[in-house]
């Protein structure tokens, strides 16, 4: 099994449940929003390690060499560029490690008569949606930066390749926002500089590294008129990989999987659920609207329940007690105290 970007947030939960459950895991990560760190802990929790490669997957000669001389049936593949400003400002940047980076490391599978792939997608790529829940049936609609645009270009290259080429099985597993660590707090999300997610802000305010959290708009029609998010503990993610990957195995073509739990949690209830877990309070303030956000956002898991056996089992507190222990135990992340 190749595991691609498998040094970073969601990859090293991965791969640590696929050597949990016995495989055979090949990390691919070029280091560009990682460290090898996450891997030695991966290897501390289990005993086993990864066999690691660095190296970027837009290098065709380095895969080429890996599917001659590696054992792979399989791949997983989460490397690529996450940051939503930072693809407005660079969107080459974004397009080259996201879009060709897939073209590429695609093209190395198919010379090599590897033709199983877990593609990591986003609930993005469903733009606005009409209505609450999302179902994988709804139109993707139209993403509002780069970044989304990227995942959406990735889905549709995948069901062209399958459509040209039936060996192709894949799956398009769209997630909604992972949170959380493994329970350890040895492995977790580990954001350089000022994190752009809510719950890494949120964690590093807990923790005093920054003043407070700014709250993006207040005035939308939700609960307490803050956004409305679907957050999924890693660990469930991470199990969706492992049942996703077993059902490709009698299964052809593109499948499309959302990973969410079916609930969805405003900012302000996500505020008080970690000043709960973790006994610290959490100062914001009211900010204007963030461009490009969108009022609500949560999935009908219902189909990965009915055809993968997969359902999201941690709830608002375990995330919130998860990410705190991780960002408490490791208040710099993964560098040393002293870097
Ligand atoms: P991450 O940045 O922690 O992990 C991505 C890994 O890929 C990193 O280790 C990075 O070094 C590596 N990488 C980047 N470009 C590479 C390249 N060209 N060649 C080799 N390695 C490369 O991010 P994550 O949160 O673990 O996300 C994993 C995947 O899931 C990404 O594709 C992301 O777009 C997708 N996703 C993430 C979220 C989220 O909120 N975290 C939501 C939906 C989808
Ligand atoms: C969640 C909520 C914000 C930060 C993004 C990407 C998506 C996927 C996951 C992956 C929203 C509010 C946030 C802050 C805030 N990406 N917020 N203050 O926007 O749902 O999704 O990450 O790779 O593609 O778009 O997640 O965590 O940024 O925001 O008020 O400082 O928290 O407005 O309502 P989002 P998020």
């Amino acid at each position: 099994m190749l595991v691609t970007g498998g040094a970073g947030y969601i990859g090293s939960h991965v791969v640590l449940a696929l050597l949990e459950a016995g495989q055979d895991v090949l990390v691919l990560d070029n280091l560009s929003n990682s460290s090898l760190e996450s891997l030695a802990r991966v290897e501390r929790l289990c005993g086993r390690a990864p066999r690691f490669v660095e190296g970027d997957i837009r290098d065709r000669a380095l895969l080429d060499r890996l599917f001659a001389e590696q054992r792979i049936g399989a791949v997983m593949h989460f490397a690529g560029l996450k940051a939503v400003g930072e693809s407005v400002q660079q969107p080459l940047r974004y397009y080259e490690n996201n879009v060709a980076g897939s073209v590429t490391l695609c093209q190395a599978m198919a010379a090599a008569g590897v033709f199983r792939l877990v593609f990591s997608s986003s609930a993005t790529v469903y733009g606005e949606p009409p209505q609450m829940p999302i179902r994988e049936d709804f139109p993707t609609g139209t993403p509002t930066n780069p970044y989304g645009r990227s995942k959406l270009m990735v889905e549709e290259i995948l069901r062209d390749l399958s459509l040209s080429e039936p060996r192709w099985n894949i799956a398009l597993l769209r997630y909604f926002n992972p949170v959380g660590a493994h329970p350890s707090g040895l492995i977790g999300e580990d954001p350089q500089g000022i994190p752009n997610n809510l719950l890494p802000y949120i964690s590093q305010v807990a923790v005093g590294k920054l003043k407070e959290l700014a709250v993006f708009g207040d005035d939308y029609p939700t609960v307490d008129g803050t956004g409305v998010r679907d957050y999924i503990h890693v660990m469930d993610l991470a199990d969706g990989h492992l049942k996703a990957l077993a059902a490709l195995a009698e299964r052809n073509g593109v499948n499309v999987w959302n990973l969410g739990t079916g609930t969805g949690y405003s900012v302000l209830q996500m505020i008080h659920a970690f000043e709960q877990a973790s006994g610290r309070s959490v100062p914001y303030r009211i900010a204007p609207r963030r461009a490009g956000d969108i009022a609500e956002c949560w999935a009908d898991p219902a189909l990965a329940e009915q055809e993968l056996g997969w359902k999201a089992r941690r709830g608002l507190a375990e995330m919130m007690a998860d990410t705190w222990r991780w960002q408490s135990n490791n208040p710099d992340g993964y560098r040393p105290a002293s870097a």
